[in-house]
Formats: structure tokens, C-alpha cells, sequence
């Protein structure tokens, strides 16, 4: 989908920081909250201190060692995930959206730490800026972690998806292992998509989030904040 006439391209920043503003809304006074990862998140992270949440919230659950060390930088207790049985609210920021709150992520090579705190939360609220909202995914190319020792075999199974894989190759995820970015597919079944990828052997996990969407997407534009 194309951004409207009133979203300039060099807005997204600002709308980063828009949607990431919005997000505050969700937050409740000492509630353990799921933070993702990426510039979108570093924004909501930058407002948690500015505008006073630091200290109001008991913690949070991180998924990446760059967000761990922001949230503790600015005096947030990250918490162990296996030390937390309810999880409100995790927000996070996606590389691509569809209206159906569809997305892709990993451009930041955290996405199966990410696709676990999601699994766990109760409610996901994804927060991007305008040029992220798509029609359909894949012109991002797709991230997937694989164990190294698969990658060349799971980058042959990819090819007989239809994509053409391309290896991270300065790339090492938090978890220890690689990331193929999956170039040139039209994905016009995310859920079928993501079961037939995580099925390959070697697989780790696939940067589709449709099993398990968002609940709400927060669309920062010139103009405001778009609700899905
Ligand atoms: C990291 C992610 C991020 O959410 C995604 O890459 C979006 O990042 P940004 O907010 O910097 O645009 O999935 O693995």
C-alpha cells in the first residue's frame, strides 16, 4: 500500500516516534512489559524515560541483548521470560504490515526471541511508521534464523519455495546463529508460508508473524497515528 498524499517521505522517523508515543497509551502503572526491537522500539524506550514510566513499571521482558541493555540503561529490571507467567502487553515494531496486522520482522535479526514473547503476551501492539504498510509481504526481503550448520542446505529448500535466500553473512543472532534473508517472494498465504518454512529442517524460526498477528497496529503518519 502506498503511504498517503500527506506522509512525506522523509516523515517516517517522526512517525516512528508517533506510533511509538501512542504505545504509551497501553501501559499500566507496574506492569511487566514486553519490549521488542529495532529504531521504532529504541523511540518507545527514549519515552519510557522521558516521560516518567522507568519507574513505574516492575519490569520488562526483552527479546534481544541491544534492548536489554537499553531498558537497563535507563533503570528498567529486565526479567527472565521463564520467570513470567503473564505477560499483558508486548509492543514491538515490524519491517512490514498488512491490514490484516499481518507482518514480517527480523530486520534486526531478533525474531525468534521476538515470535516468543509475542506467543506469550497477551496482547501484541506493533508499532510502525507509515511506509512499513504493505498490501502484500514479502518486497522486505524475509529473515530466517537457521542453525549454521543448515544454512546451505536450508537456503537449497528455500529456493524450491520460490525465493532466492541471500546470507547475512556479518550477521550472528543473540541466539548464536545465522540469518538468510529471503529475496523475491510474493506471499499471498503468510500462515501457509510460515508453517512450510518452519518445517524445513535446520529452521530456527521464520521472521512471518500471521499464526500469530498483531492485535492492534499503531500506524504513525504525517497526520497522526492510523489504528488497525
Ligand atoms: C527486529 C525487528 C524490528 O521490529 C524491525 O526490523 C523494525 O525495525 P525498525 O523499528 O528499526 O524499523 O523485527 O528484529
Amino acid at each position: 500500500m502506498s503511504p498517503s498524499p500527506e506522509d512525506k517521505p522523509d516523515s517516517a522517523q517522526a512517525s516512528k516516534q508517533r506510533a511509538a508515543r501512542a504505545a504509551l497509551g497501553f501501559l499500566h502503572d507496574g506492569m511487566i512489559l514486553g519490549v521488542g526491537t529495532g529504531s521504532t522500539v529504541n523511540a518507545l524506550i527514549e519515552l519510557l524515560a522521558t516521560e516518567g514510566w522507568a519507574a513505574r513499571l516492575r519490569g520488562a521482558v526483552s527479546s534481544s541483548d541491544a534492548s536489554t541493555a537499553r531498558l537497563r540503561a535507563i533503570g528498567v529490571p529486565v526479567l527472565d521470560l521463564n520467570e513470567v507467567t503473564d505477560l499483558a502487553l508486548y509492543i514491538d515494531g515490524a519491517d512490514e504490515a498488512t491490514r490484516a496486522r499481518m507482518l514480517i520482522k527480523g530486520g534486526g535479526a531478533a525474531l525468534t526471541r521476538e515470535k516468543i514473547v509475542a506467543a506469550v503476551a497477551a496482547r501484541f501492539v506493533c508499532i510502525v511508521d507509515h511506509t512499513k504498510l504493505v498490501d502484500t509481504l514479502g518486497h522486505f526481503p524475509l529473515p530466517v534464523e537457521v542453525i549454521p550448520m543448515a544454512r546451505s542446505y536450508v537456503a537449497r529448500q528455500l529456493t524450491q519455495l520460490g525465493g532466492q535466500p541471500r546470507w547475512r553473512a556479518d550477521v550472528t543472532t543473540d541466539n548464536g546463529n545465522a540469518i538468510l534473508d529471503v529475496h523475491g517472494l510474493s506471499i499471498g498465504d503468510p500462515i501457509a508460508m510460515e508453517a512450510s518454512i518452519n518445517q524445513i529442517t535446520g529452521v530456527v524460526t521464520v521472521g512471518l508473524f500471521a499464526a500469530r498477528p498483531a492485535d492492534l497496529l499503531l500506524v504513525g503518519r504525517t497526520g497522526g497515528v492510523e489504528r488497525i
